[in-house]
């Protein structure tokens, strides 16, 4: 699918109503943003309204319903459904989240969705990812070692060793945080944002790990590293409940402690 951004100028215009069926008894409307580039028209938000006792727990549960019995041209990123592929993020109820783990009954009123915020949109809830996988491949995010493992086995890491992995290695790249970020708002194509640098402390942070040195050299930059001013938007949103801001402190810690 090609990639489009959205237009500057554009609006959020009234959309379509998706009345609940005849009957129902426990009707919750979701509003959800929507936009198909190929339509050249502007964004609109169109309101569902879903029976819940024809509906499972979740937000995606609701998402699926409409997709397959509503409106099939609704789009958004789904895979695993239980908080692991990381594919489901979104802005829901104001908050950047994973919609398979959020339940329906902890929004109050309508369920308002819309994409991952500061984000090009490709299409309804897909933002385009490309900027920030692009920033995690320019980490490395993999072991870098240029002695041989041993020939009997794996590379061992004391338990010490490897507890300080804890907290890092559970990050499913949903970039929920990076996209809660004011400094990445502002700065995302030079600061590498909560996420890229959580995973780059992740392999900083590894015993087995050979190229330290030379993954702190490449964050010591004003733009890629030094544009975080613990704002903590990052770790108050990061739905597997992780502390990248604590990361990239750590970061920052070991770049003023290192002997030049
Ligand atoms: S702590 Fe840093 S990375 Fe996290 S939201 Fe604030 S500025 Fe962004
Ligand atoms: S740190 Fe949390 S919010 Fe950020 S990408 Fe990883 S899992 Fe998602
Ligand atoms: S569908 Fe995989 S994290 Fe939500």
């Amino acid at each position: 699918m090609a990639t489009f951004t959205l237009p500057k100028n554009s609006t959020i215009t009234k959309g379509k109503h998706f009345p609940a069926p005849a009957g129902a008894t426990k009707v919750r409307s979701f509003k959800i943003y929507r936009w198909d580039p190929d339509s050249g028209e502007n964004p609109r938000t169109d309101t569902y309204d879903i029976d819940l006792d024809a509906c499972g727990p979740m937000v995606l549960d609701a998402l699926i319903k409409i997709k397959n019995e509503v409106d099939s041209t609704l789009t958004f990123r789904r895979s695993c459904r239980e908080g692991i592929c990381g594919s489901c993020s979104m802005n829901i109820d104001g908050l950047n989240t994973l919609a398979c783990l959020k339940p329906i009954e902890d929004v109050k009123a309508e369920v308002r969705i819309h994409p991952l915020p500061h984000m090009p949109v490709v299409k309804d809830l897909v933002p385009d990812l490309s900027q920030i996988y692009a920033q995690l491949r320019s980490v490395e995010p993999w072991l870098k070692a240029d002695t041989p493992p041993p020939p009997d086995g794996e590379r061992l890491q004391s338990k010490e060793e490897r507890a300080k992995l804890d907290g890092l290695w559970e990050c499913i790249l949903c970039f929920c945080c990076s996209t809660a970020c004011p400094s990445y708002w502002w700065n995302g194509d030079r600061y590498l944002g909560p996420a890229v640098l959580l995973q780059a402390y992740r392999w900083i942070a590894d015993s087995r790990d050979e190229h330290t040195g030379d993954r702190l050299d490449a964050l010591e930059d004003p733009f890629k590293l030094y544009r975080c001013h613990t704002i903590m938007n990052c770790t108050r949103t990061c739905p597997k409940g992780l502390n990248p801001a604590q990361a990239i402190g750590d970061i920052k810690k070991m770049l003023a402690e290192r002997v030049v």
